[in-house]
């Protein structure tokens, strides 16, 4: 079973440049999986919270481009927060995780990756539901 210990923190490449800094990331290297899509949260009101779900099959990897905020992951019986705060920085999330992104800067801007397309049916949004289906070991 996925729990918080399999979310991990991974530094990506980063050089340093008096003309500005660079950093990557290629799929299957540093990010653990094949990316089917990019997104990315941006002018998030001060005090709100995103992302509160899980999915069934979507692994993700999240980047805070500028700024920063937590992301906080839940299997069921431990939590872990994960401050975000450096662009060469990115948090890979397994699938079958409670997530939540909070405590968002100003001009903060979220970049995911994901495993797996867009599809409504991958998550859960229900958080008794999350339990659930993890006690039963559905998910
Ligand atoms: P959602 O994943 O619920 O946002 P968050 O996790 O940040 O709270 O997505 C918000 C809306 O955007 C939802 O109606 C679905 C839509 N959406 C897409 O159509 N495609 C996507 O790739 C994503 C991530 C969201």
């Amino acid at each position: 079973m996925v729990t918080v210990e399999d979310v991990k923190i991974i530094e990506l490449p980063k050089f340093l440049d008096a003309r500005g800094n660079l950093s990557f990331a290629e799929q299957l290297n540093h990010i653990p999986f094949e990316i089917k899509r990019t997104y990315w949260i941006y002018d998030v009101p001060g005090g709100e919270a995103r992302g509160g779900h899980a999915f069934r099959e979507n692994q993700e990897f999240i980047v805070a481009l500028s700024g920063a905020f937590d992301v906080v992951v839940d299997d069921g019986e431990n939590k872990k927060v994960f401050t975000l705060n450096r662009s060469y920085y990115g948090l890979y999330i397994p699938q079958c995780l409670w997530r939540t992104m909070e405590n968002f800067s100003t001009n903060s801007l979220a970049l995911e990756f994901g495993s797996e397309h867009f599809d409504e049916e991958d998550y859960v949004r229900e958080y008794g539901d999350f339990l659930k289906l993890k006690k039963d070991g559905k998910i």
